[in-house]
């Protein structure tokens, strides 16, 4: 009896036909939860929707909201990229026509009509400064024109469209990677790349030189300011040429930044401020 009685209690539960009532609840009770819990959770998904404006607001587009602290900039070289090794035989055209073709693809951007079209001339050793007021937003930033010619003798125009690799006196470019905001060498000479050999290839690497003259950055590249703000910016650029290579032999070359505000001898970081690379230069026999 009582199971019978507990039966159709819990039946009655689910659906009470006299009450009209499906749970415990009638339809227009189950309306109101069904409508609350609607509104609840469009109200969430409109309080995520504004967090996530108001945060967009304040980011600007131009520059990053947080950046480390300028620490060291990378260097890079041409024609290599990340294996940093240069090889090749010199009679071997083969061998070293890529390395041309890489220096030819790399230094494109930079011909002269190029920079003359899309950047303008700047006043040398200053910083090139171009702050937003207040609420104006400079934009878009005007950038420096580099020259490849500048680049003379590892330009690789006119007869010297080998760069030196067929007479066994090759050229490597060098970069320093982008930093927004960086002023290298700020309030004294220009940043300059010194290459010198390194370990125990003392005399192997011989003389090197520099273009432009004494291998200097101008000030008036620096400061970059992002690629948004500053969609012309060409890198300035410090080629290096091998004049008296020792041939058939390995050759360990570092170059360094030289600038009073920037470390290049931090142990921790083999990559900051400089760059190591081997160069070598068979003949045929
Ligand atoms: C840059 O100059 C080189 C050599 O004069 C030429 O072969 C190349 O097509 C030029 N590139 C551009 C993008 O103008
Ligand atoms: C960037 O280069 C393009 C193409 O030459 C030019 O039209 C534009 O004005 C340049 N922008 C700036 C900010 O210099
Ligand atoms: C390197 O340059 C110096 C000075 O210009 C010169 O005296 C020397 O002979 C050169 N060394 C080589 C190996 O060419
Ligand atoms: C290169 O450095 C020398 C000596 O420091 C200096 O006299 C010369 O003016 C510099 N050349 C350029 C183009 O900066």
């Amino acid at each position: 009896m009582a199971k019978d009685g507990n039966k159709s209690g819990w039946k009655e539960f689910i659906w009470n036909p006299r009450t009209r009532e499906f749970c415990g609840r009638t339809a227009s009770s189950w309306g109101l939860i069904f409508l609350f819990y609607v509104a609840f959770y469009i109200f969430l998904a409109g309080l995520f929707s504004v967090t996530i404006y108001v945060m967009l607001l304040t980011l600007d587009d131009n520059k990053p909201t947080y950046q480390d602290r300028l620490a060291t900039p990378g260097m890079m070289i041409r024609p290599t990229g990340e294996d940093l090794e240069i090889i090749y035989n010199k009679e071997n055209t083969e061998s070293w026509e890529s390395f041309v073709q890489a220096l030819n693809n790399f230094l494109s951007p930079y011909n002269d009509s190029v920079q003359e079209q899309n950047n303008v001339e700047c006043t040398p050793d200053k910083n090139y400064i171009q702050e937003d007021s207040d609420s104006v937003k400079n934009i878009p930033k005007r950038s420096c024109q580099f020259k490849r010619s500048w680049l003379d003798e590892c330009s690789g125009l006119n007869d010297l469209r080998f760069y030196g690799y067929d007479v066994g006196k090759p050229c490597v470019i060098i970069k320093l990677n982008r930093v927004i905001g960086m002023l290298p060498g700020k309030n004294g000479p220009a940043p300059s790349v010194s290459c010198g050999p390194k370990g125990d290839d003392g005399d192997k690497m011989g003389n090197v030189t520099y273009f432009p003259a004494n291998g200097t950055f101008n000030h008036m590249y620096f400061p970059y300011y992002g690629k948004k703000a500053q969609v012309n910016y060409s890198q300035p650029l410090v080629a290096v040429k091998f004049m008296s290579l020792t041939l058939n032999a390995d050759v360990n070359v570092e170059c360094k930044i030289i600038a009073g505000n920037i470390q290049s001898n931090n142990d921790r970081d083999k990559f900051a401020g400089r760059v190591s690379f081997k160069l070598r230069i068979n003949t045929k026999n």
